[in-house]
Order: C-alpha cells, then sequence, then structure tokens
C-alpha cells in the first residue's frame, strides 16, 4: 500500500474496461487504485496473504452500513489468519471517508466509536467493478453487488460469492471460507457440508485398483481410522489444534494466526 497522494493512474483517463468475470482458479485481475488508505498496487500489495475483496453497492445505504461494522469487526479475525480485508464500492473516496465518519456515531449490536481501518477503494467509474464482474446490469446498471472474492497468498482467486444489494452477507460463512481453503492446502483434504475446524474432513476416493483393495481391507479392519462411508466417501479426524498448528508453521516470520476455531 502507498501514500494516499501518490499519484494513481486511475482516474476517467485510466483504460476503459469492459466487464468479465473472472473465475475460480484465475490470477486476480490486477488494478492500481486509489483507497481511503492511500494508492493500492492489487495484488501485488498482497503477495503473501489471503485477501478478502469486497464490493458494496453504495455509500450510506443501510445493509451496506450494516455489513461495513461486521467487516471491521471481522478484520481482526481475519488478520489472525493471514487474511487482508479489502472494500470497494462504485464512489468517491470523499463519499467513503464522510460515510466512514458517520460509521464512528452509529451504535449497532456491541459495536460503537468504530473507526473502519481496511481500505476502501474509489471505483467511481466502475472500472474495476467491471473488471471482476460485480456489476450485475440486470440488477443495477450503476451501483455493484454484494461480492466477495476470496484470493491466495499467490493471488489466484479461490472462491467467489455473491448476494443481492437487499441480503447482507453472513460474516461466519467468509471467515469458514477462508479456513477450510487454509486447511484443504495444508492437510490436501476437502471439507464436507457445513464443515468446522475440529470436525472429520474428506480424503480423497481410491485412484487405482490397488487403492481400491486397500480401502477395502481397511473397511474391514477394527481399528480403522477412517471412517469410509462409502468407496467414495471416506472422513477422516483432523483436530482443530493440528490445523492451527500447521497453519501458524506456514505462516513462520508472519504475524502467527490464533483461534482459527
Ligand atoms: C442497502 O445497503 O441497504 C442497499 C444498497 C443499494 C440498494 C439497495 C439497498
Amino acid at each position: 500500500m502507498h501514500d494516499l497522494f501518490d499519484i494513481c493512474p486511475c482516474g476517467d483517463d485510466a483504460e476503459e474496461t469492459s466487464s468479465s468475470i473472472p473465475l475460480i482458479g484465475d490470477p486476480a485481475p490486477e488494478f492500481t487504485a486509489q483507497t481511503t488508505n492511500g494508492v493500492m498496487h492489487f495484488p501485488a500489495d498482497y503477495a503473501g496473504r489471503w485477501v478478502v475483496l469486497f464490493s458494496h453497492p453504495a455509500d450510506f445505504t443501510p445493509v451496506c452500513t450494516s455489513e461495513f461494522m461486521a467487516f471491521q469487526a471481522l478484520q481482526q479475525e481475519l488478520a489472525e489468519i493471514n487474511t487482508a480485508l479489502v472494500g470497494l464500492s462504485v464512489g468517491s473516496i470523499s463519499s467513503h471517508l464522510a460515510w466512514i465518519e458517520a460509521i464512528r456515531h452509529i451504535k449497532y449490536r456491541d459495536w460503537e466509536n468504530m473507526e473502519i481501518t481496511f481500505p476502501v477503494i474509489d471505483d467511481s467509474g466502475m472500472k474495476i467493478a467491471k473488471k471482476y464482474g460485480m456489476i450485475h446490469p440486470n440488477a443495477s446498471d450503476t451501483h455493484a453487488v454484494r461480492a466477495v472474492f476470496i484470493i491466495d497468498p499467490a493471488g489466484i482467486i479461490r472462491a467467489i460469492l455473491y448476494y443481492p444489494a437487499s441480503t447482507g452477507r453472513n460474516f461466519d460463512e467468509i471467515k469458514r471460507m477462508v479456513v477450510a481453503l487454509q486447511t484443504s492446502d495444508a492437510f490436501k483434504v476437502s471439507t464436507p457440508a457445513d464443515w468446522r475446524p475440529g470436525e472429520d474432513v474428506l480424503v480423497s476416493a481410491p485412484a487405482t485398483s490397488n487403492d481400491m483393495r486397500r480401502t477395502m481391507q481397511h473397511m474391514a479392519s477394527p481399528d480403522r481410522t477412517r471412517d469410509i462411508k462409502a468407496w467414495f466417501l471416506i472422513f477422516k479426524a483432523l483436530p482443530a489444534d493440528e490445523i492451527t498448528e500447521k497453519l501458524q508453521k506456514k505462516q513462520s516470520g508472519k504475524k502467527k494466526p490464533k483461534n482459527i476455531v
């Protein structure tokens, strides 16, 4: 991240962008933008960290305000798992800053005097929103939908969520998704429906006839370490503290994650 007053080639003279939707597995489209915390070069500024990049439809609107407070509350938890938060809306820096100041005076849940510290991108020209498929013209051609992109430390898009303007996002789910992806990467496992750290994870189905034979033998053995529901549905235990320990090791030299569960 760079100083707010750095020269930013992101105004009206910047190159026009047509709408596109990057997909899971694609590199996160690059951009340079002015944000409430200074000029951002994305995703380069976040190399080595996970990022939750989200869009919201408009400043000074009710659902977005409740979400901004929830995002701020989530930010510390995300930081503990090596994940940065970046917001975007089709609005100017002055509008974002005025709204952030207004939010400071709102008391909602147990949040008050809340300072929004994550960067909020000025995307008045909708160039970034269009690059990320955040403008859904049949919903609105002037405002972004509620999009969430989870991007890994190599700058690859790993998950995408879209919500309509009328529905606030589920913040437990956003964090659950980041932890699930980090766990899958670290342990080469998948996570089943509604998985939470500490619950059993899924291992790959046998790929060869030898693997299949071993699986069948394992199914018959009384001391099996795997819970084999079918040859293609095999669970194994993965304690939450093992996940925390491994993710901490992966991040040696960086701020240590804690309280992942
Ligand atoms: C809201 O955040 O409440 C909102 C934003 C844009 C359109 C409709 C609702």
